[in-house]
């Protein structure tokens, strides 16, 4: 089986930005030293575009062959004119009014989204599965996430988009890593316990 990955920016207080999504807030700590993490541990996870500016668009990928985003993650980058933001990946957008992709590269999830991230879980492979976000896609999946990735920035927000957007419910996590940037920002890693 291969894992799906929740790898997601948080504030300290767990959203994942305002209360519309917007997290560019967290830009100004994604500086040098963590650049560098990024591209040493997870250059995959860096969109294309960004790839491109600092030149390291040629990286394989280290842990993901496979991204799954809500519609309203996709839209971000489709507001600036990127239809294919990870071009360095398999791609699917989960939605029900895109009924064109508006990039050959993008494969569009509208129906049976749970048993699309089954199947591709249940591919052969080293590489895993990056669940980009939003707060809705990862609340429908929360079940089938297997591991996550968590980049908390030094902020309290009070109020926010939640990491899930999904009922109460206990799942457990063992936590695998932690990593401390000069910044503040932490990096901690948690798998699920089954
Ligand atoms: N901090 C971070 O690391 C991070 C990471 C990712 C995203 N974000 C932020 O999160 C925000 C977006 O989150 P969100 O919760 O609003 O949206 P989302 O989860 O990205 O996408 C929601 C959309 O996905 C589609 N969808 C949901 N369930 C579906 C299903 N079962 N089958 C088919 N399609 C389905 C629907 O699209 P249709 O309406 O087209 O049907 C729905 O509107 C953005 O503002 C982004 O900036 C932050």
């Amino acid at each position: 089986m291969r894992k799906l990955t929740y790898f997601v920016a948080c504030s300290i207080d767990g959203f994942i930005g305002d209360e519309s999504g917007d997290a560019s807030f967290m830009y100004p700590f994604v500086d040098e030293e963590f650049i560098g993490f990024l591209t040493a541990e997870y250059p995959e996870t860096m969109a294309s575009h960004a790839r491109r500016a600092l030149g390291v668009h040629d990286l394989p990928p280290r842990r993901f062959d496979t991204v799954v985003q809500g519609r309203g993650s996709y839209d971000v980058g489709l507001k600036e004119g990127f239809t294919s933001p990870y071009d360095h990946l398999r791609q699917y957008v989960a939605s029900r009014t895109l009924t064109e992709s508006p990039d050959p590269q993008v494969e569009i999830v509208a129906d049976d989204l749970l048993g699309k991230v089954r199947e591709l879980k249940a591919e052969d492979g080293e590489l895993g599965i990056y669940l980009c976000g939003g707060a809705q896609l990862a609340g429908q999946l929360r079940d089938e996430i297997d591991e996550l990735v968590i980049k908390t920035y030094p902020v309290a927000l009070g109020t926010g988009m939640p990491m899930f957007a999904a009922g109460f419910s206990v799942a457990e996590f063992a936590l695998d890593e932690v990593r401390l940037f000069k910044n503040g920002v932490l990096v901690r890693t948690y798998s699920r316990k089954r």
